[in-house]
């Protein structure tokens, strides 16, 4: 199993970005947790990060052909980003949508995800381990 995380705008400034939501652990930290259980359960993975609604949408398609599913955070995009819903709908591959904070109980602007209506689950408000179980749920879907 091959999967791609995918990491939208800002997710690069955790532990400085507004820590009380988000936490004080980096973007580094979180790459290492996600290498770790990867190795873990045996998954080959690739992480990227973007700041840039095309840059999330290339590596989506680069992802077609090459990986088996995808675990993606579009961050601010979730809430606007039709591009980013038609990558993923392009594609094809079973997507696991990730948020770090409890978005469902954030600002009004936040209750709506397009990427989420391309994704087959979200995790959301788990913090770091959302990815995993993001991860967890595609092996066992298989
Ligand atoms: C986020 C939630 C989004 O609303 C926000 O724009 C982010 C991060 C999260 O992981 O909790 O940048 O996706």
């Amino acid at each position: 199993m091959k999967l791609l995380f995918l990491n939208g705008p800002n997710l690069n400034m955790l532990g400085i970005r507004e820590p009380d939501i988000y936490g004080r652990k980096t973007y580094a930290d979180l790459e290492a947790f996600i290498g770790d259980f990867c190795r873990e359960l045996g998954i080959e993975y690739e992480i990227r990060q973007s700041n840039y609604e095309g840059g999330l949408v290339d590596a989506i398609q680069a992802a077609y052909g090459k990986m088996d599913g995808i675990v993606i955070n579009p961050a601010a995009y979730t809430h606007t980003s039709v591009a980013v819903l038609d990558a993923l709908k392009a594609v094809a591959l079973p997507a696991v949508e990730v948020h770090i904070s409890a978005v469902s109980e954030r600002e009004d602007f936040r209750q709506i995800s397009y990427a989420g209506m391309a994704c087959v689950k979200t995790y959301a408000g788990y913090g770091f381990d959302g990815y995993r179980m993001a991860a967890e749920y595609l092996l066992e879907r298989g």
